[in-house]
């Protein structure tokens, strides 16, 4: 096989339609080419969620202008490709569908192998992407759809150590700005509230925190802020500003007390490990919240572990982490033949019991 490889990726197994083309030769950092992404966030906002039959036709219609644009603004073409990696699973169904037929078709047409991608594998394999990252690492996923603590021990193997039993943090972020009466998504504007907030004044639970494992559940905390914004609002006759500003820091400072607590677990059930491998690496949307980034920060500093962010726009979803990890895959020989199959659960840890319920990004995995 030959030291340097260009692949192209797309990835359409949520509420973004995208595709890139990253470069890698072996020895030298890896380079992304090109990046594009068309996000859904206007077609789904009247809805309070991503409604899949939209999200579908829409990867549908712009999945090929996604690659067509991908290819161009790396200034290539498709014959200087050696592979083309899709996202199989998991996710909403109709949406993986629209990228494997793409992939598929520009794959007969051009004669190149096909690669199939776990769209988890992709986040969790970021890090080796921008920063070269060997393994094992620790890897807490943490976006709309996601939230596990995994150990990346190699290309194709994780150890899922726990992870959400219900709703992900995103989506708990989402749902209370919906309660409160702020903009979609939820995360950056309960973040801009919550500045000027008291994160002491409502006591609001941090769920599992006595059990002694790495699983969290989210569900049961909008349940007491709905409760506590009732009762607010019955004393007052309505939501006053500092009070929402309270709800918003006092939520998002439950949501990061639980993130650091767990996270502190999983990380020394890695470093008992792996003690000579005491990195922890973020991805997803709401890595990108300040304080649970600095809770995480925190964690790490106590632990004598490296923290490690990639930057925002591979954090949420995008191709580069797409073709990045169906690269790795192809160097280690991987193909797949026209039987690919879209899959809407894929866990990344097959050993581990199945993660349960469905969010409003499609399957847990
Ligand atoms: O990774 P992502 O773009 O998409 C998937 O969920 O797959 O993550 C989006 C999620 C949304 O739920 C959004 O509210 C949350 O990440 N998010 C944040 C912040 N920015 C985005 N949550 C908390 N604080 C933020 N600053
Ligand atoms: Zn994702």
């Amino acid at each position: 096989m030959t030291n340097t490889l260009t692949i192209l990726g797309l990835e359409s197994s949520c509420d973004d339609t995208a595709a890139a083309v990253v470069r890698h030769s072996i020895g030298k950092p890896a380079e992304i080419l090109s990046s594009v992404v068309f996000g859904q966030t206007d077609l789904h906002a009247a809805f309070g969620g991503v409604v899949p039959e939209i999200a579908a036709r829409a990867h549908a219609e712009k999945i090929d202008t996604c690659v067509e644009a991908a290819l161009s603004n790396a200034s290539l073409t498709l014959p200087e490709m050696d592979a083309i990696a899709v996202t199989s699973g998991p996710g909403l169904i109709g949406g993986v569908m629209s990228g494997v037929m793409c992939a598929k078709g520009l794959c007969a047409g051009s004669g190149l192998p096909l690669i199939g991608v776990n769209h988890l594998a992709g986040h969790a394999l970021t890090p080796r992407l921008t920063d070269g990252l060997e393994f094992p690492y620790m890897m807490l996923l943490v976006s709309g759809g996601h939230c596990q603590f995994l150990i990346a021990n190699g290309v194709d193997d994780f150890t899922r150590l726990g992870g959400t039993i219900d709703d992900a943090p995103g989506e708990a972020f989402d749902k209370t700005a919906k309660l409160l009466s702020l903009t979609q998504p939820g995360g950056p504007a309960v973040e801009r509230e919550a500045l000027s907030g008291d994160p002491k004044r409502f006591p609001l639970p941090r769920p599992l925190l006595n059990r002694p494992n790495c699983d969290m559940s989210f569900s049961g905390l909008k349940t007491a802020l709905l409760r506590t914004r009732d009762s607010l609002v019955a004393e007052h006759g309505g939501l006053r500003r500092a009070d929402r500003a309270d709800l918003c820091a006092s939520f998002q400072a439950a949501i990061s007390d639980v993130l650091s607590a767990k996270t502190r677990r999983a990380l020394q059930l890695h470093l008992d490990q792996n003690p000579a491998n005491s990195a922890l690496a973020v991805a997803g949307g709401v890595a990108a919240n300040m304080r649970i980034r600095a809770g995480l920060e925190t964690v790490c500093a106590e632990m004598n572990a490296t923290f490690i962010a990639p930057p925002l726009n591979l954090c949420t979803d995008n191709a580069a982490m797409i073709a990045w990890a169906g690269l790795e895959r192809f160097r280690q020989g991987h193909r797949d033949d026209f039987t690919l199959a879209a899959r809407p659960r894929w866990p990344l840890d097959t050993k581990s019991p199945a993660m349960l319920g469905s969010g409003k990004k499609g399957a847990k995995a």
